[in-house]
């Protein structure tokens, strides 16, 4: 089957219900987006598939096919979207990271929100990060880079 991952086309010879984010890490070699709890509940895992954020450990890979996925190496590059660099400056400036285990997701979901709502409201930003876990409790400095982001966006 092919897997459209970051604007590139991948031949993959995996099972149909293989977890995309085992065709991501394993098949591609594409680490960035990282395993938590493998049951949709710590979005750890989240990559977008057109767009959406989505869980990819519980999205089997037959599931994407003709979807467009990107993961957080895809945002970093030259190609990613404008938001998708202010909000990784807003993250390097309130210096958001701790372990950094949590963050590829959280940046994901972060750059979801912001596509969708450039201006959103704590209440926003506490729904669409709720699904986000951080082990570190970096949630307070998550929140103030997304404002800041968000100042910067409009
Ligand atoms: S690893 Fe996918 S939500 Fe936790
Ligand atoms: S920064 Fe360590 S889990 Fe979030």
């Amino acid at each position: 089957m092919t897997l459209n991952v970051n604007g590139a086309d991948h031949e993959l010879d995996a099972a149909p219900d293989t977890p995309l984010l085992w065709a991501i890490r394993d098949h591609l070699k594409m680490t960035g987006t990282k395993f938590g709890c493998g049951m949709a509940m710590c979005g750890a895992c989240t990559v977008h598939m057109d767009g959406q954020p989505i869980r990819s450990c519980s999205m089997p890979v037959q599931a994407t096919a003709g979807k467009k996925i990107t993961t957080i190496e895809g945002v970093s590059s030259p190609a990613g979207s404008p938001i998708a660099k202010v909000v990784q400056q807003a993250w390097n400036e309130s210096q958001v990271v701790q372990c950094g285990y949590c963050q590829s997701g959280q940046i994901m979901s972060a750059i979801a929100l912001l596509e969708k709502n450039p201006n959103p409201s704590d209440a926003d930003i506490d729904s669409a990060m709720s699904g986000n876990i951080c082990r570190c409790n970096t949630y307070h400095r998550i929140r103030g880079a997304i404002k800041d982001a968000s100042e910067k966006l409009g």
